[in-house]
């Protein structure tokens, strides 16, 4: 039997599919290089917005009656689980991110007939990341920690994903050194906010010290939370030969009312000066995330995101029109900013940063 997984999402969800092809490898699957020809096809889906659940929902359902076992895995089955089941019963395995290390015994089931609604959260074993399967030959991505406990208002990660979870040190480590050992040379650390990492007295400054000792090429991470990054973090990466000047620092909005409605923790003072800091200190490239249109989101609010992009001007802004998420605190509040809206201020934001990058392309040629 040929299994592909469609991986919808972040590079989080990327890692996830990687390692549990790994797992189902193992245990004798193989491993179809695209959706031709394959009999088992899980669905990695993604929950942050409406429109990368939409996606995912409509390739799963073009699957129906065309593949042997259908599986919608990840963030998405644990947010609408239940209703899934219900809409599509042609879905043989329903499983939420915390339950993916059990996919080889769902699928073993499935093959019998037996249905599969696997929802619950929890941590997941370190088994889950020990295959040796990588998508690429000379980089990798390295969990680690899994959820987040930050509960901005519009986020649906900590519900979907569960709170935060760390991984050890030591096993992070002997996974990075497995990667040395397979030739990869390039390592990106992934947790939803890398600063949060805090594990028997090693934070996250201290394991990348660590993972600094070792041969690598280059080390990078995302993503970075404005409201708790290390003072320490920029010298070492200014320092070190091998860590990547790249931070993935999401701001989401100019305004201080709006940012405080998100309960992001920082204002766009603090936001300035962390961003004057990095610059001035590792002189590296700056990416961010923007939101548009949160609830309460007046005219006023969202020009002073826009003097933000002018300002600061980022090397790379990821623009998004808010979406309610069941479960967040911001899903009770009035979705009042109408799409219209939300679409014209995302076009305004998009052609601003557009011509800000050809602008810092232009002036590094
Ligand atoms: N609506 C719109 N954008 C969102 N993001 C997270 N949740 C939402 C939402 N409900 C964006 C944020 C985050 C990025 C990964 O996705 O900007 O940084
Ligand atoms: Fe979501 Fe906030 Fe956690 Fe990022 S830090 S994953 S935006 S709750």
């Amino acid at each position: 039997m040929k299994l592909f997984i469609k991986t919808f999402g972040c590079q989080m969800n990327q890692k996830d599919s990687e390692a549990l092809l790994g797992l189902l490898q193992e245990e004798g699957y193989f491993l179809a290089s695209s959706l031709q020809g394959a009999d088992i096809v899980l669905v990695n889906t993604c929950s942050v917005r409406q429109h990368a659940e939409n996606r995912a929902l409509s390739f799963t359902a073009s699957l129906k009656n065309r593949v042997k076992i259908l599986g919608i895995i990840g963030c998405m089955a644990k947010a609408r689980g239940e209703e899934i089941a219900q809409k599509m019963p042609y879905v043989d395995i329903i499983c939420s991110p915390a339950k993916m290390v059990e996919i080889p015994r769902f699928l073993k089931e499935a093959g019998e007939g037996k249905k599969t609604l696997a929802l619950e959260d929890g941590a997941r074993p370190e088994e889950f990341y020990h295959s040796s399967f990588r998508f690429e030959k000379d980089r990798a991505q390295v969990v680690i920690s899994t959820g987040c406990s930050n509960y901005c208002t519009y986020c649906i990660v900590p519900y979907v994903r569960g709170p935060l979870r760390l991984r050890r040190p030591q096993d992070i480590i002997s996974e990075v050194k497995k990667n040395i050992g397979l030739g990869i040379r390039r390592v990106t650390l992934l947790g939803q906010n890398v600063n949060d990492y805090h594990y028997d007295g090693v934070d996250f400054v201290g394991l990348l010290r660590e993972i600094d000792k070792l041969d690598l090429e280059e080390i990078s991470f995302i993503t970075s939370h404005p409201k708790n990054i290390p003072s320490d973090l920029f010298y070492l990466m200014a320092q070190s030969k091998k860590i990547k000047k790249y931070l993935h620092l999401p701001f989401q909005s100019g305004s201080n009312r709006i940012l405080s409605l998100m309960k992001r923790g920082y204002t766009k003072e603090k936001y300035r000066r962390i961003v004057e800091d990095y610059r001035k200190i590792v002189r590296g490239v700056l990416a961010t995330d923007v939101i548009v249109g949160f609830p309460t989101e007046a005219e006023a609010d969202f020009l002073e995101t826009k003097e933000m992009l002018e300002e600061v001007k980022f090397d790379f802004a990821y623009i998004f029109k808010y979406s309610p998420r069941p479960h967040t605190a911001a899903f009770f509040m009035k979705d009042d900013v109408s799409l219209d809206e939300k679409k014209r201020r995302h076009k305004i934001l998009l052609d601003l940063q557009k011509r800000i990058s050809l602008n810092i392309k232009k002036e590094k040629l």
